[in-house]
């Protein structure tokens, strides 16, 4: 299985971090093909709603980093599934992955066409569960939008820093995950 996996965190060794390092492992072990693109480190413009892309078949204004990834033979759509990794900033994914996912819109329907999984793995300093409700009520929302099959979640409360994941099982979960696909 090819596995796309889009980051968002800042920190190459936050606690997503180490969420997407195990959930590599897992996938890996099972023979599945994971390839990274860390959205903090590329180089990719927001989405203008020029709308050129609904005129021209799809093709972007931008020539960036987001250039592999679009477009019919591009990585998203030619993934058999896709893991976001993102930290909550302000109960949403981080603006770094937020305008890689905007920049979905060039894709247009044909996003739907595809039988794709997609999981998420997301961290959060807060320790209520609470902290997640906005987050997994827009992965469920672009799930419900691509009809991309949720692949489910780990959402690991309470880490602020890389080492609170020790005293939970969240990597542990990241790795089943990324195992049983
Ligand atoms: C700009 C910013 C916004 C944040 N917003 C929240 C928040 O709304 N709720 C929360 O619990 N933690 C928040 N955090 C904490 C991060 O979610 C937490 O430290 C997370 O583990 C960082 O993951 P990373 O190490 O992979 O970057 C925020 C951190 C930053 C830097």
């Amino acid at each position: 299985m090819k596995i796309l996996m889009l980051t968002g965190s800042p920190r190459k060794k936050g606690v997503t971090a180490r969420l997407a390092a195990s959930f590599r492992a897992g996938a890996e072990e099972a023979g599945h093909e994971v390839e990274r693109y860390d959205a903090a480190f590329m180089k990719v413009s927001p989405c203008k709603a020029c709308c050129s892309c609904r005129k021209n078949g799809g093709k972007c204004v931008y020539d960036d980093d987001m250039t592999p990834l679009l477009g019919e033979e591009g990585k998203i759509l030619s993934a058999d599934a896709i893991v976001l990794v993102s930290p909550v900033y302000y109960w949403g994914l981080t603006a770094q992955l937020k305008t890689v996912v905007d920049r979905f819109y060039a894709l247009g329907r044909s996003m739907r066409e595809k039988d794709q999984r997609v999981m998420l793995l997301s961290a959060a300093g807060d320790a209520d569960e609470a902290v997640m409700d906005s987050l997994k009520a827009q992965f469920r929302s672009l799930c419900a939008w691509t009809r991309w099959q949720d692949g489910g979640m780990v959402l690991a409360v309470g880490c602020h820093e890389p080492e609170a994941l020790d005293q939970t099982d969240f990597e542990k979960k990241a790795y089943e995950m990324g195992k049983n696909l």
